[in-house]
């Protein structure tokens, strides 16, 4: 693998999530893998999750790890081409790209969506700019339209807790005080896409996906209908994608929270979030802190999902 950027990158899934439950079982199998080579991590945004487990997945491998806070500590970048750089950002992207690769092999980068352009941050300006300028492997710990390493965690994770072959998989809007990328919805319409399981999309009006990234769901704009006989819930936030209020909160409407009401309308399904979550928001505290909670067995499969694939990513150097 070269890349991993979406879920196209990753092949077959069912190969892949095999190979992620291989590492599970043993984590510290490939630990000569990573011996004398360097991933560097980017963060243009904060983070918990991304920062630690994908770190513990490179030194579970052997590497060597860099992490870069682009706005604490380093010379602020410029991304845009072009700009006069008359303002406080220092250095622009296409230095320091080149720069930063000669010191790594393979490199993470997290970098949002701005939320005010949205053809801009739907042309992934800043990773492409990475996978066109370091020569290195580049993967995304989350871009302006996917989090792929977060979707991959989540499918591995509902691979383990399924009931049935083919369970019904529902993504519900929830609500929430700011202005979400689409990045975590997109990206597990895509992986979810990607599997035969059966996949509903439930959102208030004005807060569909883009097509591409809906596909084969069916959007239901009643969440208690969507809810009945789901297997798995898997809430989010995110703001309006049409062009005419791309980036906007339309609604704070808490009777989208995900609560045990809802929750009695499933097939005793499983919740699922990526976290971090706003708790009586998104999700009340029963229902997080219920048996029925996968948040932890979730975010703690990001170390799987990201040594799954860094070990790719290493083997094809
Ligand atoms: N889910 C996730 O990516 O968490 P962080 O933003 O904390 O990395």
């Amino acid at each position: 693998m070269k890349k991993f950027t979406t879920v196209a990158d990753i092949g077959p899934l069912d190969k892949a999530v095999s190979e992620a439950l291989e590492i599970k079982r043993d984590r510290f199998a490939f630990t000569d893998l990573g011996k004398n080579k360097t991933l560097l991590m980017l963060f243009f945004n904060s983070s918990l999750r991304t920062r630690l487990s994908t770190q513990k997945a490179a030194m579970n491998l052997g590497m060597n790890v860099m992490v870069l806070d682009v706005n604490q500590g380093a010379w602020k970048l410029e991304t845009e081409r072009g700009v006069i750089m008359d303002g406080d950002k220092a250095e622009h992207l296409l230095e320091a790209i080149p720069v930063m690769a000669s010191y790594c092999d393979i490199i993470g980068v997290r970098s949002f969506a701005g939320l005010k352009d949205r053809n801009e941050d739907y042309e992934e300006r800043v990773l492409q700019q990475f996978i066109d300028l370091s020569g290195r492997p580049v993967f995304s710990m989350e871009a302006a339209t996917r989090h792929p390493l977060q979707s991959f965690a989540d499918l591995i994770t509902i691979e383990e807790h399924k009931r049935t072959p083919r369970p019904k998989v529902v993504m519900t809007w929830a609500p929430h005080p700011r202005a979400l990328p689409q990045a975590v919805p997109n990206s597990f319409a895509e992986w979810m896409n990607a599997t035969d399981y059966d996949f509903v999309i439930a959102n208030p009006e004005g807060y569909d996906l883009a097509p591409e990234f809906v596909g084969r769901a069916i959007v239901e704009h009643d969440q208690r209908r969507a809810l009945e006989g789901a297997d798995f819930v898997y809430a989010k936030n995110w703001s309006a994608y049409e062009a005419q209020n791309y980036g906007k909160v339309l609604s704070q409407d808490r009777d989208w929270t995900v609560d045990a009401e809802k929750m009695a309308l499933t097939n005793d399904a499983a919740f699922m979030h990526c976290l971090p979550v706003r708790r009586n928001m998104i999700v009340t505290d029963d229902v997080i802190e219920s048996p029925r909670s996968l948040v932890i067995p979730e975010a703690a499969n990001r170390e799987i999902s990201a040594q799954t694939v860094l070990k790719r990513l290493l083997e094809d150097l």
